[in-house]
C-alpha cells in the first residue's frame, strides 16, 4: 500500500522525509518521490525504484515537504507515474494513497490540461490549480476539489502559495504527528515515530491544515476537535499496527483490501461490472472454455472461480494446478481463455503454464496483485486485485481479493454472454458489495476462534470438509493450518469422506466444516453426522440452526449466497493463526516456504 509522509515546521524537511520514507519501506513499494516547498518554489524528485537510489539535494533548506512510496494500482511503476504529482504550472504537488474512482470523467473535463502520467491521482493537482486560478487559497481550493472526488484517499498537498500542508482523508489511513518544532502527516505512525509519539488519527471527511507549527482539522466546513493520543508501540510493533504478526494484520485488513478491490468496478444499478479489459463481446460469446492456472492458495481461488464462471456464465470452466498443466490440443485454442491467477505475478510454475498455453494459441487474462510483474507483461490482458502488499508468507488478504475479483469477472463474462439477467446480476453484485462488512463481522468475533484454537490445538490431525464452493475453502483452510502451524491437515470434498478418509477420523482429529449457503450445507450435515458418530469434535461455520446440535463449536456466519464460503474462510484463517501462535511457530515466515516461488 502506498505510504505518505509530510512535514511542516521549523526544521529542515528533507531529513524528516527521507527517514520517513525509509520507515515506510516495509509496506512495499515500487517508486518513490518527494516535493520540497522552498524559497524558489517547489522542487520535485521522484522515480521508479528504491529510496536509496533517489538523488536528493542534501543542502535543501525547505521547512515544508511531502514524500511518497508508491505501490502501483493505476499505471505501471515508472518515473512519470511516481508521486508527487503536480499541476500544469508546477506550483501544486500532491501525494495520494487510495483510488480516485471518477478520474476518467475528471480527466475528460480537464482535457485542456497536459497530463504527464497514467495515474488517477494526477486529476487532483489539476483540479486544485483550477480553483486557485479562480482566486481561492489552498485550503479552500482543496475543499472544492474534495467535493469532486469519488473513491478512497489520504492526500497530502503543498503549494507555493501556502506555507504549510493541507491533508485530507476518506477511507484511507492518515495520522498527524505533533512535534515540538513542527507537525507531520503520515499513512502510519512508523513514518515519524523517532520525532514524536503524540498523534491524532484523522477521520473520514476531515481536512487538516498544518501551518505555523499548528494543526487545524475541519469536517464539513466546521472546525472539529480530534483527540490526541500517545503511541506506546515501538517501531516494529507499529509497522504491524500493533498486531503481533503481519499475517494477523493482513487478516484484519481484508475489509479494506476488499473495498479497494471493488472500488469503481461495480454498477449496481444496472448490474454491470467494469474491469477495464479488452475482451470483445463477440469473443466472450464464442468462448468454449475458461481455464484458471495457479498454485497453492491462488489455485484454490481458481477452483472457486471456475464454479462461479460455470454457474453464472454457462461456459465450461476448470482450475488446473499450474505445475501439472498441459495444453493438450483437441480444443480450439483461441476459444480457450487461460487465466493465470498469481498474487506475486512471478510464480515460475504459473508463468510456465501461461507460456505453454500461449504457444498453443490460447488467449490469456492474468489476475494478479502486482503491477509490472512478469505475468502482466506476458498475458494478453491483466486485472489487478488491488489488495495492497502482503508481507506474511501465508496468503490471506490476497485470496479474498482474488476471489472477489474473479467473482466480478464471472459477472462480466455472464453479462456479455447474455446468461445473467439484470435482476440476478444486481442481486449477486449486492452480495459482493456486502463482502467487506460481512468479513468484518467475522473478524469482530476473533475471541471465539482463539478459544476454539486453545481447545483443539493438540489435535493429531485436522480435517476440513466442504461441498461445492465450500470445497476450495476446505482445501484452503487445511493449507493455511499446515503451512503456519506445521500440523497434519487435509481438505476433503465432504462427500468423499466415506470413500476412504473416514478411516482416519478419531476423537483426536477435529473436523472443520463449511455449512454455509453455496456449499450444500444440508448434504454436508450428513457427513458431519458420520464424523461426529466416530467421536471427532466438529467445528462448523454455519447459519443453519439445525446444524448446531451436531457441532461442538458453532461459528455463526453472515450469509451472502455464493460468497458465504469465502467468509467461512476467514474463520479458518483465524483458527489457523491462533493454533500456530499457541504452538509458537514462525507465523510470518514459516519454515521451508517463500513468499514468491520463482523456481519450477
Ligand atoms: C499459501 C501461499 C502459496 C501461494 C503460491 C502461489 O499461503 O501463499 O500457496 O499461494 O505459492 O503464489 P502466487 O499467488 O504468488 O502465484
Amino acid at each position: 500500500m502506498c505510504g505518505i509522509i509530510g512535514y511542516a515546521g521549523e526544521d529542515r524537511a528533507l531529513p524528516v522525509l527521507r527517514t520517513g520514507l525509509e520507515n515506510l519501506e516495509y509496506r512495499g513499494y515500487d517508486s518513490v518521490g518527494v516535493a520540497l516547498r522552498g524559497h524558489e518554489g517547489l522542487r520535485l524528485f521522484k522515480q521508479a525504484g528504491r529510496i536509496k537510489d533517489l538523488s536528493l539535494p542534501e543542502d535543501d533548506d525547505s521547512v515544508v515537504g511531502i514524500g511518497h512510496t508508491r505501490w502501483s494500482t493505476h499505471g505501471e511503476p515508472t518515473d512519470a507515474n511516481a508521486h508527487p504529482h503536480t499541476d500544469c504550472t508546477g506550483t501544486v504537488a500532491v501525494v495520494h494513497n487510495g483510488i480516485i474512482e471518477n478520474y476518467d470523467s475528471l480527466r475528460e473535463e480537464l482535457s485542456d490540461h497536459p497530463f504527464t502520467s497514467e495515474t488517477d491521482t494526477e486529476v487532483v493537482p489539476h483540479l486544485i490549480e483550477e480553483y486557485l486560478a479562480e482566486g481561492d487559497d489552498l485550503p479552500t481550493a482543496v475543499d472544492r476539489t474534495l467535493e469532486r472526488l469519488e473513491g478512497t484517499f489520504a492526500l497530502g498537498i503543498v503549494s507555493t502559495e501556502f506555507d504549510g500542508i493541507v491533508a485530507a482523508r476518506q477511507d484511507s489511513p492518515l495520522v498527524i504527528g505533533h512535534g515540538e518544532r513542527g507537525a507531520f502527516i503520515a499513512s502510519d505512525v512508523t513514518a515519524f515515530l523517532e520525532h514524536t509519539r503524540e498523534v491524532t488519527y484523522v477521520e473520514d471527511g476531515d481536512v487538516a491544515v498544518l501551518s505555523n507549527g499548528g494543526v487545524e482539522i475541519r469536517n464539513g466546513g466546521e472546525v472539529v476537535e480530534r483527540p490526541r493520543e500517545h503511541v506506546e508501540w515501538e517501531a516494529e510493533a507499529a509497522e504491524k499496527s500493533g498486531y503481533e504478526h503481519y499475517m494477523l494484520k493482513e487478516i484484519h485488513e481484508q475489509p479494506t483490501a476488499l473495498r479497494q478491490t471493488l472500488s469503481g468496478r461495480i454498477d449496481e444499478l444496472n448490474g454491470e461490472v467494469d474491469l477495464d479489459i479488452d475482451l470483445p463481446k463477440e469473443y466472450l460469446n464464442s468462448l468454449e472454455e475458461v481455464t484458471f492456472v495457479a498454485c497453492g492458495t491462488s489455485y484454490h481461488a481458481g477452483l472457486y472461480a471456475a464454479q462461479l464462471v460455470e454457474s453464472l456464465a454457462d461456459v465450461r470452466a476448470s482450475a488446473e494446478i499450474a505445475s501439472e498443466y498441459e495444453f493438450d490440443g483437441g480444443r480450439d485454442p483461441w476459444r480457450t481463455l487461460v487465466v493465470p491467477v498469481t498474487q506475486s505475478g512471478e510464480t515460475a510454475d504459473t508463468l510456465s503454464a501461461l507460456r505453454r498455453a500461449k504457444r498453443a494459441g490460447a488467449r490469456s487474462l492474468a489476475v494478479t496483485n502486482t503491477l509490472g510483474s512478469t505475468v502482466t507483461r506476458e498475458a494478453d490482458e491483466t486485472v489487478f486485485i488491488r489488495a495492497g502488499p502482503e508481507i506474511g508468507v501465508a496468503a490471506t488478504k490476497t485470496f479474498v481479493s482474488q476471489v472477489a475479483t474473479l467473482a466480478l469477472l464471472s459477472v462480466a463474462f455472464a453479462r456479455a454472454r447474455g446468461e445473467l439477467s439484470t435482476t440476478d446480476a444486481i442481486e449477486f453484485l449486492g452480495h459482493v458489495r456486502q463482502l467487506p462488512g460481512a468479513v468484518q463481522k467475522v473478524l469482530d468475533e476473533e475471541a471465539a476462534f482463539k478459544e476454539a484454537a486453545t481447545e483443539y490445538a493438540d489435535g493429531e490431525a485436522f480435517f476440513f470438509i466442504g461441498r461445492k464452493l465450500g470445497y476450495p475453502v476446505a482445501l484452503e483452510g487445511a493449507l493455511k493450518l499446515k503451512e503456519i502451524a506445521y500440523v497434519h491437515a487435509e481438505g476433503f470434498a465432504a462427500g468423499e469422506l466415506k470413500h476412504g478418509p473416514l478411516a482416519l477420523v478419531t476423537p483426536k482429529s477435529p473436523v472443520l466444516a463449511v455449512l454455509t449457503q453455496g456449499s450444500s450445507p444440508e448434504a454436508t450435515l450428513n457427513n458431519v453426522k458420520e464424523v461426529e458418530s466416530r467421536g471427532a469434535p466438529v467445528l462448523g461455520c454455519t447459519s443453519l440452526r439445525d446444524a448446531e446440535k451436531f457441532l461442538d463449536v458453532t461459528f455463526d456466519m453472515p450469509e451472502l449466497g455464493a460468497l458465504s464460503p469465502l467468509i467461512a474462510n476467514v474463520c479458518f484463517q483465524l483458527f489457523a493463526y491462533h493454533v500456530a501462535k499457541l504452538k509458537g511457530r514462525s507465523i510470518d515466515k514459516p519454515r521451508n516456504l517463500a513468499k514468491s516461488v520463482t523456481v519450477e
